[in-house]
């Protein structure tokens, strides 16, 4: 290592710590003022917008429809389970939804994304916002998986299954000046033992989209929400087991999840959105993760992940009986 390199290493982080520290107080009166100015004066009306929610059947995905439904925007909803979407466009049109499409599609495979993106067009002639939300979880330790043909289906659903609907709907995203919401986790910056690849994926994601954050410019506008623990289904039993299949606990699976958090979390990623903020944090103090995990030593990280995990079993997976899960996912 050259003098230079080891100077900077050495004054640099210090040094850092000290403008940020000055700077802190500065840039959050101007985000606060940026966030009244915007929630009061620019927030966009969603009145007979289009907005394409991708995993709307369930968890947070649903309570974003019913959000631009009360926002009475036109919705279009997609899931692979059509039977679970006919209930939720009822309600979204109970409280307030135009009209609301539904289709049973699977985002992973581009022709199915292709094509509820033309009959979106067809029916209404537009997108507004895409919402993707579709996604899979997993609850096991890398080297206790005994199958891996599974790590492509995690990879797939989380990256791919954000990736397709993005690529299709964009064209028509800027010629609205549209914009992009997309479901990442705070597993970005705080990895969390048991979720190695979707936290590879969730992390993959932000980069893509941090990316074609400068491609799209302002043409089309992208908000990143990152959030911890929400009440879902992906919280309550529908996840990847050691064993590989896709693996659904149907009896959970099938209850219906609100109240809380995710509705919550709904209505602060649908208003942020219309506000046009870049990102929804959820709750906000995980913030304090990113600092923490450049800042601190990689034990102390590793000690804060491995308590989170412990206290997570704890509270979650030991009242899970496992033996239960069925791998029909229809
Ligand atoms: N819940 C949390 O604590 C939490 C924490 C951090 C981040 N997140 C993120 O928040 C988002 C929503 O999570 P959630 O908790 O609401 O999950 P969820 O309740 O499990 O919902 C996932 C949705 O994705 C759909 N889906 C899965 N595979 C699909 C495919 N191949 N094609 C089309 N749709 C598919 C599912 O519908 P079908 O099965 O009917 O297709 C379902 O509607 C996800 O991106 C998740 O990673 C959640």
């Amino acid at each position: 290592m050259d003098l230079m390199t080891a100077a900077l290493n050495f004054v640099v982080p210090p040094a850092s710590l000290v403008m940020l520290t000055f700077a802190w107080p500065t840039l959050t009166f101007i985000n606060t003022c940026e966030w009244i100015y915007n929630t009061f004066f620019t927030s966009e009306d969603m009145e007979n917008k289009v907005i394409v929610i991708t995993g709307a059947s369930s968890g947070i995905g649903e309570q974003i429809s019913y959000e631009y439904a009360k926002r009475r925007a036109n919705l279009v909803l997609i899931a692979r389970r059509e039977n679970r979407l006919r209930g939720i466009s009822e309600n979204a049109r109970r409280l307030g939804a135009r009209h609301v499409l539904i289709m049973a599609a699977d985002v992973v495979k581009e022709d199915d994304c292709r094509r509820f993106i033309n009959e979106t067009i067809n029916y209404f002639g537009r997108v507004d916002h895409l919402v993707n939300t579709a996604s899979l979880g997993h609850t096991f330790y890398f080297e206790e998986a005994t199958d891996s043909s599974v790590f492509p289906i995690l990879m797939d659903i989380n990256f791919w299954g954000n990736v397709y609907p993005t690529y299709v709907a964009l064209p028509y995203l800027r010629q609205n000046s549209g914009r992009i919401i997309v479901n990442a986790s705070v597993e970005n910056w705080l990895p969390l033992p048991r979720m190695s690849l979707y936290s590879a994926a969730k992390s993959a994601l932000v980069n893509f989209y941090e990316t074609l954050r400068f491609e799209v410019k302002d043409d089309v506008g992208i908000t990143v929400a990152t959030h911890g623990w929400i009440g879902t289904e992906m919280t309550r039993g529908k996840f990847m087991v050691e064993e590989g299949a896709e693996m659904q606990w149907k009896e959970e699976r099938e209850v219906h999840v609100s109240g809380g958090p995710v509705e919550e979390f709904a209505k602060l990623i649908v208003s942020g959105a219309c506000r046009g903020d870049p990102y929804v944090k959820y709750p906000s103090w995980y913030d304090i993760f990113f600092p923490i995990q450049g800042l601190c030593t990689e034990s102390l990280v590793l000690d804060i992940s491995v308590s989170f995990d412990k206290w997570w079993t704890e509270k979650n997976l030991l009242h899970w009986d496992w033996k239960a899960t069925s791998r029909d996912i229809s």
